[in-house]
């Protein structure tokens, strides 16, 4: 029996990607899994791990560009570990929830700490494993410690020092986040921080394109730089291929005006890195995750 017989009940063999994706791009997964709690994340991760063949994760879609081809590579999308337990300041999140729904409630409930992260996409999966963040603070500032379904099927807590937060980085161990848990206090000034909350997704709205679909910053800022800035100054926004466009509102987005494709998009990404490279000598960093499908060989399938 192969894992896909003992996952048949979470297995969709036929899911489009593209509605999972924030690019709204994307091929047709042919091993789509998603597990109904921790305890079967972290069976289904030991069998992919025993399988030996590429596997990955999906969060919220909000930071990957999809090859539109078909994938055969299993998904894991842990969209159904939800739920919050409090206790006090400590807030524990399953993974599957929504990231700006959690920022939103929390705030409404008076805590304070996750007011700083208004406005980005995700689930708290992905959050974590990207250690998502703006100029206003990252997600490691509020952890105390992330459950990780492991590839060896245990499910593992780690304190926040094991994670290896960097900026949009972590050095978590092969598997899947599971659940978080934060420290979010009750603020002295709960007006306050739904009004720094506001104010924050006020200032996206005007300076970032929120009306296209797109995943956001592509690069990561270089050292003492702003990458967004970087693309401004080497004159390439507004640069199209196909469908694909450099938002002529900020550099560091790359926006699909109908129907890109994954090549046009990823025409653009290699084109910056390209100018980057040669104009400046700087080598930038993807901070999106780029997806290329893979084809079991015909040998195995
Ligand atoms: N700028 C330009 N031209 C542009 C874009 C930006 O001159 O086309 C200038 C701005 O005027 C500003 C500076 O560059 O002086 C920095 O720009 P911005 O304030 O927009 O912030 P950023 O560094 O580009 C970061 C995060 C964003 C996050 C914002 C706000 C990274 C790579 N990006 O952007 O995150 O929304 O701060 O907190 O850290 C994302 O991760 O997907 C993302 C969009």
């Amino acid at each position: 029996m192969s894992w896909r017989d003992d996952f048949a009940d979470i297995l969709d063999a036929d899911r489009d990607l593209a509605e999972s994706s924030y690019y709204r791009i994307g091929g047709r997964a042919r091993a789509f899994l998603e597990p109904r709690d921790a305890g079967e994340t972290a069976a289904l991760v030991a069998a992919l791990a025993r399988a030996g063949e590429p596997w990955r994760v999906l969060g919220g879609g909000a930071n990957v560009l999809m090859d539109d081809a078909d994938h055969d590579e299993p998904i894991v999308h842990p969209s159904r570990l939800r739920g919050r337990v409090e206790d006090g300041e400590l807030v524990r999140v399953g993974a599957g929830e929504s990231f700006p729904r959690l920022v939103a409630d929390v705030a409404r409930e008076g805590r304070e700490g996750l007011e700083t992260l208004a406005g980005i996409p995700g689930q708290v999966g992905g959050i974590c494993a990207m250690n998502a963040g703006g100029r206003h603070g990252e997600f490691a500032d509020r952890v105390v410690r992330v459950q990780v379904a492991t590839t060896d099927g245990e499910l593992r807590w780690l304190a926040r020092d094991e994670v290896g937060f960097g900026y949009r980085h972590t050095d978590l161990p092969a598997g899947v986040v599971t659940a978080v848990e934060l420290r979010l206090p009750f603020a002295s000034d709960p007006e306050a921080v739904r009004g720094r909350a506001a104010e924050i997704l006020r200032r996206k709205k005007e300076t970032q394109p929120l009306r296209l679909p797109s995943s956001g910053c592509v690069f990561a800022n270089p050292e003492g730089g702003s990458a967004g800035r970087l693309i401004d100054e080497l004159g390439l926004k507004g640069r199209r291929v196909g469908d694909a466009e450099i938002s002529p509102l900020h550099g560091n987005f790359i926006v699909n005006l109908g129907a890109a494709r994954y090549a046009e998009v990823l025409a653009l990404i290699d084109e910056i890195e390209a100018e980057a490279a040669s104009r400046r000598g700087i080598a930038l960093r993807r901070e999106i995750r780029v997806w290329p499908a893979w084809r079991r060989p015909a040998e195995m399938s």
